[in-house]
């Protein structure tokens, strides 16, 4: 289970802040736990982990192995909540270049963009395979979504001709929204999305669950970890990690670091922390208020943004995912003639150096004045997964209380679709 390591934000922080910080955090979890405050409506995440397999699970797991048997490429639909979690997911547990593997479908995102150059490469990747689509919008009328769908089926249509539909799997409201309507009268398979369960709150709805079981990653085990983390989770003290992480970082906002960095050493790990930033972006960022999440992969980003993380404006704090080390090792091999320089790690493997890199930059900076929050995890897999999406949500939620907003609504997003629609001539605008 994961553990939050708070030793590297004492010259910050103060431990009896944080202890008195215990009544507030416990009256956000209540106020999640009990359905009373703002945003109430969407809370139906909070009771998506189970440990039994449910029925859509079930026809989840079936057009999965359908999709895994008839196509060479699968292609996901959805921008925001109904994006970033199913490519977290794949791209954490099966690698960024999971597209490689020969045993899996390869799977490509669309709608998140208005590129005419993804699309074309998208078309011409498409171009003499057999591809099926999920296309997810809790709406059913996101512009960017919408256009991609369209032109996709479009291409189905004509490439299988009345089959195209068995190719064609729609992830929505039960009730309400365009797609609804085309998935039902279109006769397309379709999956929930709870109206409970708020887009970047939907990772553990088929959203997130069907990609992924494309993808050869089981559901029941995401499942599993997200439940355990619930059970886990569900308790009222400060030995909860999900209240230390919620606490420790409304305490750093409050002594005027505004930025939180997501850091981890995975390279695999940068979709995820996508997923993260839109979850806290969204959620906390409104009414003048809230933590800027931005996000960082080391070691390769401590050459860009290292010199701004040390020397820079002080007003930011890290937090650090660490992973258990692999069960593979990869060691460093002597070389006679040692024209590198690396002979003095000759017989240390790659994790070692990578212990001490972490190690170094952490010492580094928090004497340079950016706190961090540790926090530790298991080995990258299923179970870990849901166990990271179920822990942070319950924390970005708790955070959010604390902070005074509504976690569950996005007002602000509208901003730019308003302009642009009036710009496009939309009926309405
Ligand atoms: O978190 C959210 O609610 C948003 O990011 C939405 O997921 C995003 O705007 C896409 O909306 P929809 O799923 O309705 O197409």
């Amino acid at each position: 289970m994961i553990k939050i390591d708070l030793s590297n934000v004492w010259l910050d922080i103060n431990p009896m802040e944080l202890v008195k910080k215990e009544a507030e955090v416990f009256a956000a979890h209540e106020l999640l736990a009990e359905k009373k405050g703002p945003g109430n409506d969407f809370l139906g995440w909070l009771d998506l982990p189970t440990f039994e397999e449910r029925d859509e699970m079930r026809r989840i797991r079936r057009a999965a192995e359908r999709i895994r048997s008839n196509s060479e490429v699968f292609v996901v639909v959805g921008i925001g909540g109904s994006y970033l979690g199913p490519r977290a997911a794949i791209e954490l547990v099966k690698g960024q270049n999971h597209n490689l593997s020969k045993r899996d479908p390869q799977i490509f995102f669309a709608g998140n963009n208005l590129s005419t150059r993804a699309w074309s490469e998208l078309c011409e990747h498409l171009e003499g395979k057999d591809f099926s689509i999920n296309i997810i919008s809790k709406s059913g009328t996101t512009t960017e979504p919408a256009i991609a769908t369209r032109a996709l089926i479009y291409m189905l249509k004509r490439k299988y001709g009345e089959h195209a539909k068995d190719r064609i799997y729609v992830t929505t409201d039960p009730e309400k929204g365009a797609l609804r309507q085309i998935a039902t009268e279109e006769g397309y398979e379709s999956f929930i999305i709870p109206p409970s369960v708020g887009g970047r709150y939907s990772v553990l709805t088929a959203v997130g669950l069907l990609p992924m079981a494309v993808a050869g990653i089981n559901p029941l085990d995401v499942m599993l970890g997200a439940a355990t983390a619930k059970e886990a989770l569900n308790v009222r003290s400060l030995e909860n990690p999900a209240w230390q992480y919620a606490a420790a970082r409304n305490l750093l906002y409050g002594s005027n670091k505004y930025i939180e960095l997501l850091c981890s050493y995975e390279p695999n790990f940068r979709y995820f922390a996508g997923w993260w930033q839109q979850l806290f972006g969204e959620s906390e960022g409104k009414d003048g208020k809230g933590i800027f999440p931005a996000t960082a992969e080391f070691t390769a980003d401590l050459h860009s943004l290292g010199q701004m993380i040390q020397q820079g404006e002080r007003n930011l704090f890290e937090t650090v995912i660490r992973f258990a080390p692999p069960p593979s090792r990869v060691m460093i091999d002597p070389n006679e003639r040692n024209l590198d320089g690396l002979n003095y790690l000759a017989g240390k493997s790659l994790a070692f150096v990578e212990e001490k890199a972490f190690l170094g930059t952490l010492n580094a900076h928090v004497d340079g004045g950016v706190p961090a929050i540790i926090l530790e995890t298991g080995d990258i897999n299923a179970q870990t997964l849901g166990e990271l999406f179920y822990f942070f949500e319950l924390s970005c939620g708790i955070s959010a209380y604390m902070l005074g907003v509504n976690p569950f609504n996005q007002p602000g997003v509208e901003f730019y679709k308003r302009n642009m629609f009036q710009l496009l001539g939309k009926p309405g605008f």
